[in-house]
């Protein structure tokens, strides 16, 4: 492998369920320490394209390759072993357990006749934590009294200290605030400066720019542009995704409706107004 093969590359990807065509002919690349960011509106695709990443669907046409080799996963537990991790929206998380069970959960570290090594975990998840900049009082506290924002954070941290070289995140800023969607965005910085390679779904272009190196924009399961940073300005971006066309026939629409309804208007007062015929 040379050193500027990506860890993940996309050719042509195309993806249909049943009639509905979800992808066509999509390209994507993740370098190491980049972050590729993939933006879009409802039903572009998105989701589509990271559970093919994740292994949890077959893409149908195209090619899939990690490290300049072809897969074809049957399970996100294969993508996994092969270093690519995936944190969903909807984190499945178990409100009720301790922070450092959760960090653990389905990778327990064990001692002696099994026994689970409680002090290590709870030490090592604190550390790992810290290293991400996330300061929890207490690992013990349940998961469900953190913050929507600290949840992503905790979950980057987990991805990242099982040996993730690639990282997706589903719109990880999308229920957030302004304020917490700042600090995911920061988690986002630091797994890049670790050297993974990130992919970032977002449909907000403000969210997007300041922390992408590479941007696909998908409209209805198509590209509709993939460009490095320097090749776009954060403008470019925000009307690409809008839709700058779209947009403006919306606008059109909208204007002629209102025109309509003012000479429907200018109308019924012309006929109010008339003298009755004599
Ligand atoms: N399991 C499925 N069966 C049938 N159609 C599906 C399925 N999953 C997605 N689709 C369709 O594929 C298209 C792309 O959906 P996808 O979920 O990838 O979009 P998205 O960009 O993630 O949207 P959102 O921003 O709403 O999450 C949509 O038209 C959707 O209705
Ligand atoms: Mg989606």
């Amino acid at each position: 492998m040379s050193a500027d093969t990506p860890l993940v590359r996309l050719t042509g990807v195309g993806k249909n369920y049943g009639n509905v065509i979800a992808l066509r002919d999509v390209d994507l690349r993740v370098d190491a320490g980049r972050v590729t960011c993939v933006l879009g509106d409802n039903g572009a695709g998105k989701s589509t394209l990271i559970k093919i990443i994740a292994g949890l669907h077959r893409h149908d046409a195209g090619s899939y390759e990690v490290e300049g080799r072809q897969v074809a996963f049957d399970s996100p537990r294969e993508a996994l072993d092969r270093g690519i991790a995936t944190v969903y929206q909807d984190l499945a998380v178990v409100p009720l357990m301790p922070v450092w069970r959760n960090f653990f959960l389905g990778s327990e570290k064990r001692r002696g006749f099994g026994r689970l090594d409680v002090e290590y975990m709870r030490r090592t998840t604190k550390a790992e934590l810290a290293r991400m900049g996330i300061d929890l009082r207490d690992v013990d506290q349940p998961v469900g009294t953190l913050s929507g924002g600290e949840r992503q954070c905790v979950a980057i941290a987990r991805a990242v200290h099982f040996g993730a070289k690639v990282l997706v995140l589903d719109e990880p800023t999308a229920a957030l605030g302004v304020k917490q969607a700042g600090v995911v965005l920061r988690y986002i910085v630091q797994a890049r400066e670790q050297g993974l390679g990130v992919v970032f779904i977002t449909h907000n272009p403000h969210h997007a720019y300041p922390v992408g190196d590479r941007f696909l924009i998908l409209n209805r399961g198509r590209s509709i542009g993939h460009h490095t940073k320097d090749q776009i300005t954060r403008d470019q971006l925000i009307s690409l995704m809008a839709g700058g066309a779209e947009l403006e026939q919306l606008a059109h629409e909208l204007e002629t409706i209102a025109a309509g309804r003012t000479a429907a208007r200018e109308l019924t007062e012309e006929t109010d107004t008339k003298p009755p015929p004599p």
